[in-house]
């Protein structure tokens, strides 16, 4: 319901049960019985207020990924409310236009509540993207990809870190099919698994036309032949599907790390018609500041992101060593100023992502060199493959308050691998 300047949203956190596999029943968590979950529409300077009211049996949390909030209303882990309960969390959407995304975030159990249902999608516009001519409408789809891993009754089965997780979910089913129409589609791609990378490509060899990742609109658009993203990462491509005739089957192919049964087909577009298409992809989509003029940084700091590696059956997730501890605070900045922050990943193995709470940041380098044209956005998160480091400017604007960062790899959050910043 809307009234004045507010759209007001009413959800009920419960359990459900959703059609996955054919013929079977499937127990889920779900933000008012939707799986995949619901779709939240807001606008730039138009505030939302969404009330969750718990009807499970324990205590949750609600986190709007890549959002400008202030703490009362970012789901901190500790900040949960309880069965029965309800919490009406406000978001201001003082900020730019950008894909977002909600989800669970209750202290330690945030990587089960997201991979049994409790992620939703969260798309905010504001004037400048209503402008601009690209696929609106029907024509703008969100498609969240995940993996799952399901026990033999068809139930979802969830183990910490468990790499068995073959089954590919987009938008909720395995290997599912759309039907298009032979015109361009903007499409907003979230990884919203709790460990696998995603490396996308179409079947018929043409790029993926990104113009948008996690903050918004990329400056222009880019041609990418396999798009990668890690948990939580977004990225909004565009797919002509008029280069092919009525009756073509396009199929959207993971070919990332994993292993054979774990690559393969994310899901298929069948050209089903013909359609008048008056969108088309500007070359310049918005502006950013380049690298060279974002405020100077005040402060330089090294973030290592760790984790046991040797298979031991209850392996920890370390940031500078420390295993999460919800009351330290691990750093504190000032507000209004701006930072390098240096993460590395110190594993050989295991690879990481890097988020953080209430800002949007700025990715400068990756592995010593200037982060590439996918990365030139406003990023939330950022992987950091295994010896790597990543470089990022980030300024501490919107709110002042206590926040997190963690590795988005929410297997490994759960593990311990977060930790806590102060805006003073
Ligand atoms: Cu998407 Cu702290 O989370
Ligand atoms: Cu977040
Ligand atoms: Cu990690």
């Amino acid at each position: 319901t809307s009234t004045g300047n507010v759209d007001f949203y009413e959800l009920t956190i419960r359990k459900a049960t959703a059609r996955i596999l054919p013929g079977i029943a499937t127990e889920v968590l779900t933000y008012d019985g939707h799986f995949p979950g619901p779709v939240i529409h807001a606008r730039s300077g138009r505030r939302v207020l969404v009330r969750h009211r718990n009807g499970l049996d324990m205590p949750v949390s609600v986190h709007l990924h890549g959002a400008s909030v202030p703490p009362s209303s970012d789901g901190n882990p500790m900040d949960v409310f309880g069965p029965g309960t309800s919490r009406t969390y406000v978001y201001t959407n003082r900020q730019p236009h950008a894909s977002l995304w909600f989800h669970d975030h209750s202290h330690h159990m945030e990587a089960e509540h997201v991979y049994r249902g409790l992620s939703g999608t969260y798309l905010l516009t504001d004037a400048l993207e209503q402008r601009l001519p690209l696929p609106k409408g029907r024509y703008d789809v969100p498609i969240t990809i995940r993996d799952a891993r399901f026990d033999e009754h068809g139930q979802l089965a969830y183990t910490m870190a468990d790499r068995n997780r073959t089954t590919i979910l987009a938008n909720g089913a395995p290997t599912p099919s759309f039907e298009v129409a032979a015109r361009k589609y903007r499409l907003r791609l979230l990884n919203g698994s709790n460990l696998r990378l995603f490396a996308l490509n179409l079947s018929d060899g043409t790029p993926l036309i990104q113009i948008a990742s996690d903050g918004g609109l990329l400056e222009r658009p880019v041609a990418v032949p396999v798009l990668t993203l890690s948990p939580g990462e977004r990225a909004d491509v565009v797919v002509d599907f008029s280069r092919h005739p009525v009756g073509t089957r396009l199929v959207l192919t993971n070919s990332g790390p994993g292993r054979p049964e774990q690559v393969g087909k994310v899901l298929r577009f069948d050209v089903v018609r013909t359609a008048d298409d008056p969108s088309r992809v500007p070359e310049v989509l918005r502006t950013l500041p380049p690298a060279s003029a974002l405020p100077a940084a005040a402060v330089t700091r090294h973030i290592e992101l760790s984790m046991d590696e040797d298979g031991r059956p209850d392996p920890r997730g370390f940031i500078n060593g420390q295993l999460y501890d919800p009351d330290r605070v691990d750093t504190t900045v000032a507000f209004g100023s701006s930072e390098i922050w240096n993460v590395t990943n110190t594993n050989k193995r295991v690879a990481h992502n890097f988020h953080l709470h209430l800002v949007q940041f700025r990715v400068l380098e990756r592995g010593g060199r200037p982060a590439g044209p996918t990365e030139a956005g406003l990023k939330d998160t950022v992987r950091v493959m295994p010896g790597e480091t990543v470089r990022l400017h980030v300024t501490f604007d919107g709110f002042r308050g206590e926040y997190v960062y963690h590795c988005h790899m929410l297997d490994h959050s759960a593990m311990g691998m977060m930790a806590t910043f102060r805006v003073r």
